[in-house]
């Protein structure tokens, strides 16, 4: 089944095996896209999707330094060379739209103020061009705030779709500015953002009708992790929060919900993707740690519609044809994962 095409929203995949968004921080200064990352996507083009690393909406954003941007007209021109490689190779690719919140560090962002909504830090230090620094403590945003964020992730959408994206992927997911509305770990405000699911879900769902009216629901998905721990992240019942979601989204007819059905550091552990599917009517893309075998399960048992693999396409540009083989898998190469250049990058080997 992973290899039987599916209709997503406006796009028609070739296969069920979708690129997971992954940082890789190659871009160039100012948080421009490059040839490099063109040639990287473009070797990845068999994926039923492509969806890029997280990219961001606004300045000032920055948790990584080298991850780019959706927010300027050179950077629209400059993700064009990425889109055409990939659409030259057959291929479809979304762009992650993304606002890291707290996690944008001032030391990143020439000192520009770190928003949240509360003004809670992560924990411990993050490594930053002035070395490692301990996390800043965000300002809790202001009402009056809130429309322009929103209104960032629309003008990021409309910038993807004139840079040549099929569409884009809302990254309400780890921890960053939608997630620290979601869990309650997080979110400890007292008005209409905070407190009950409705009043914590507030924010992605303006975000969402903003984004699609902006570019169509058809060419929209969404990306949540409900268990997972990064950047501090808590919920008291992750459960109650995935069935929700999943709920109130079927209304939006987006193309996809993409859900990460664990924690990177295995603290938090639950089941939330047969919440997912119970509540959600869309099309459900499962993620995290997923092989071959097990992907199959899953499809041919209906618990999910997809499969998205991020190690697996990382090392792995040919990933669905190996599938296809029953073929070995280059392993990653952790210690290349962040570093700048081709190394660990687009030298992975082919069949
Ligand atoms: C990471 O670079 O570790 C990272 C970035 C974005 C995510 C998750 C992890 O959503």
């Amino acid at each position: 089944m992973l290899f039987s095409s599916l209709q997503a929203g406006a796009l028609t995949l070739p296969n069920r095996m979708l690129m997971a968004p992954l940082t890789r921080t190659r871009a160039d200064a100012g948080h421009m896209p490059n040839a490099l990352m063109a040639e990287y996507y473009a070797q990845r083009a068999s994926a039923g999707l492509v969806i890029t690393e997280c990219t961001m909406v606004a300045p000032g954003t920055s948790a990584f330094n080298a991850e780019p941007g959706i927010y300027s007209q050179e950077q629209i021109e400059a993700w064009k060379q990425v889109t055409a490689a990939v659409h030259a190779k057959g291929g479809r690719i979304f762009m992650q739209i993304w606002h890291a919140g707290r996690a944008a560090h001032p030391a990143m962002n020439d000192g520009h103020e770190n928003v949240s909504s509360s003004a809670i830090s992560i924990d411990g230090e993050v490594h930053t061009p002035q070395g490692k620094l301990p996390n800043a403590l965000p300002r809790e945003l202001r009402l009056d705030e809130i429309p322009a964020l929103v209104a960032a992730y629309a003008q990021g959408a409309r910038n993807a779709i004139a840079a040549g994206f099929d569409g884009v992927e809302v990254h309400g997911a780890n921890g960053y500015l939608i997630d620290q509305f979601l869990r309650d770990g997080a979110n400890k405000r007292t008005d209409a953002y905070g407190g009950s699911l409705e009043n914590r879900a507030r924010f992605l769902f303006e975000v969402l009708d903003a984004v699609t009216a902006a570019i169509g629901a058809d060419r929209v998905g969404l990306r949540l992790s409900p268990l997972n721990s990064y950047n501090s992240m808590i919920d008291s019942d992750p459960v109650a929060l995935i069935s929700f979601l999943a709920e109130r989204l079927n209304s939006y007819k987006l193309a996809y919900l993409h859900v990460m059905r664990s924690d990177f550091f295995q603290a938090q552990k639950g089941d939330v993707m047969s919440p997912a599917r119970a509540h959600y009517k869309g099309l459900l893309v499962g993620n995290m740690g997923y092989g071959l075998e097990e992907s199959q399960q899953a499809l041919a048992a209906g618990q999910l519609d997809a499969v998205a693999f991020g190690t697996g396409f990382l090392a792995n540009p040919d990933l669905p044809a190996r599938f296809k083989a029953g073929a070995a898998l280059n392993a990653p190469d952790a210690s290349t994962f962040y570093t700048p250049g081709a190394k660990g990058y687009t030298d992975y080997p082919t069949l």
